[in-house]
């Protein structure tokens, strides 16, 4: 609506003034090259879905207004994201959960992090010369952790939910069987991993036609194994995972890739319940996720040692509030590569690291516009490793619920390797532990001790899904993909809302930069502006432009509705309300 009254009102303004052009050709043109077109949130009164793929969102409103409340739908968009966005929407991964009760005005943080199966060990990635080997943690049956997925979905609909779990699975069964058209997205996605995919025929038969040629935009895949998968979940509940038929075919897969995984290790998984890691910033309450994720310490680490700065008077996206933003980021993932692991394994100092006296002084060594060199915070050194793929939505229901979930294989499609006669996807979360101190990950993270192979252990993530309150209410749900760029691009988002009052279109369109300390570069989006870029590198930055990070989903709550974005970045996402 905004964007036509723009237009009439700029048809009205160029008839009035620039008579020699034509009125419909200014406003035309004005609509088309102005960032409005882009920067318009959806608007809904009672309820709200943003994820990653259209149909999942459709599925998870449907549910709302069929009278659930926010985790039935998160529930329901989990699992249809199984089936309509296979290279990250996941039975055969994991992730995290936050869910906010309104009537309990209480959040809840729910792990499903994928777990080491009990026969890993520290050095099962490295070979005889004691040298780290990434097919083994990326591409191999060793690379796959134990699902927490349908634990985690699961655990919440029993506890939170008010729905059947039929009820909420059936949406996805149906789209399993009955196939899905495939998305431009999807295409590309699938044709440009086929070389990673073909090499696992249980894989190849399901998504690539019987002469291996790729499926072409519009036409159908259908996934009946999956829907049977799917439907022993509605029967029978978490057995009809871990336990039972599938358990069993998905252990034999991974064992007949190499793998170690048992089906006791299937029976033994468990998703806990965390206490949310919080902090405050200019006035608002951010609620993130604790360990085993990364994501949720270091926003607020970040966002504390920011707050010592007045970015809003620097201004969005200058020189100078990228400086303070890139300095943050690489003491917070120096911080990370030392002190962040599982929890239950290692004694994390998230007080410590949450703390606004310990922000204080870092921001007092930050100077005021000089790059301060990776090498001068921490020593390291590596090569990084690019790949995608992990999905985020965020649910809003009429009574105030919010549920913000980020879940994901690892890389797109995981290991690549599909369980023979289940449908699912296994993971290569197992690359996310560090293989051998100093050794870089699949996002060229690095770790050590607190982050190392242990069995029954979870790997250290960067998932951040994240709500932020003002005054004792929700007003913001968002989280993103994006490996080791999750927890600053989710950072942007609060900074962009919060410092730069952007609605939430404008804030998820911006541009994006990051910085994780090593390597030390601090890279950027392309549709960064030019000028800036050149500011940057005068204060001895090493700026590089690569391709678009993240895919937020995020919905705002204000006194005139939810107000909800979906990321252009990936094509296929969709913020629905009612
Ligand atoms: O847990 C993590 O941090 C990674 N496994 C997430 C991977 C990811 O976001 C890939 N997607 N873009």
């Amino acid at each position: 609506m905004r964007i036509i009254h723009l237009a009439k009102a700029m048809l009205i303004a160029a008839s009035a003034t620039l008579v020699t052009i034509p009125a419909t050709t200014y406003a035309n043109s004005s609509a088309i090259h102005s960032r409005m077109a882009t920067a318009q949130p959806i608007w809904a009164k009672h309820g709200m879905v943003a994820s990653q793929e259209t149909l999942a969102s459709q599925i998870g409103v449907d549910i709302l207004k069929q009278g659930g409340n926010a985790v039935d739908a998160a529930v329901a968009v989990g699992y249809a994201l199984a089936v309509t966005l296979p290279r990250a929407g996941n039975v055969g991964g994991g992730g995290f959960m936050m869910v906010y009760l309104a009537d309990k005005d209480k959040t809840i943080a729910i792990d499903y992090r994928e777990m080491a199966p009990s026969k890993a060990h520290k050095d099962m990635f490295l070979n005889e010369n004691g040298d780290a080997v990434s097919n083994l943690s990326r591409f191999h049956g060793l690379a796959v952790g134990v699902p927490g997925t349908v634990m985690g979905l699961n655990q919440a609909l029993n506890k939170y939910g008010t729905m059947s779990l039929k009820q909420v699975i059936n949406p996805a069964v149906k789209l399993a069987k009955g196939g899905i058209k495939v998305t431009p997205d999807l295409a590309v996605s699938l044709n440009g991993l086929k070389k990673r995919l073909m090499k696992w025929p249980s894989t190849a038969e399901i998504f690539f036609k019987p002469d291996g040629s790729s499926y072409k935009i519009g036409e159908v895949i259908k996934q009946p194994e999956l829907a049977h998968t799917l439907s022993l979940i509605a029967k029978n509940g978490i057995d009809g995972f871990y336990k039972g038929e599938t358990a069993r075919k998905i252990t034999k897969a991974i064992q007949q890739a190499g793998g170690v995984m048992t089906q006791a290790d299937f029976a033994n998984y468990k998703a806990v319940e965390r206490k949310p890691v919080s902090g405050t910033y200019r006035g608002y309450k951010v609620v993130s996720m604790p360990p085993p994720s990364s994501g949720g310490v270091h926003i607020i680490e970040i966002l504390n040692i920011l707050e010592n700065f007045p970015l809003d008077v620097y201004g969005h996206n200058t020189a100078q509030t990228i400086h303070f933003m890139a300095e943050a980021m690489k003491y917070a993932y120096a911080d990370r590569s030392k002190h962040l692991g599982d929890p239950d394994f290692y004694d994390i100092p998230v007080k410590h690291l949450t703390d606004k006296n310990y922000a204080k002084a870092i921001a007092k060594k930050i100077p005021f516009n000089k790059a301060t060199p990776s090498a001068e915070i921490l020593p390291a050194s590596f090569a990084p490793y690019e790949s995608n793929q992990t999905t985020h939505f965020s649910v809003v229901d009429k009574w105030g619920n919010a549920v913000s979930n980020t879940y994901t294989l690892n890389f797109s499609y995981g290991s690549g390797l599909v369980a023979k006669g289940t449908g699912v996807f296994l993971n290569n979360e197992m690359d996310d532990f560090s293989v051998k101190p100093g050794v870089p990950n699949g996002y060229g993270l690095i770790g050590g001790e607190a982050n190392s192979v242990q069995p029954g252990k979870r790997p250290l993530s960067s998932m951040s899904p994240t709500i932020v309150f003002k005054d004792g209410h929700p007003v913001l749900v968002t989280g993103t993909p994006g490996g080791s760029r999750i927890i600053t691009t989710t950072l942007q988002i609060i900074l962009n809302v919060i410092d730069f009052k952007l609605n939430i279109a404008e804030a998820t369109n911006a541009p994006r930069v990051h910085h994780q300390w090593f390597p030390d570069e601090l890279r950027v989006e392309r549709s960064l502006n030019l000028d800036t870029i050149l500011l940057l590198k005068k204060m001895g930055y090493k700026v590089k432009v690569k391709s678009a990070m993240g895919s937020t989903q995020s919905i705002e709550i204000t006194e005139k509705g939810l107000f909800g974005a979906s990321d252009l970045r990936k094509s296929d996402g969709a913020a629905i309300g009612y």
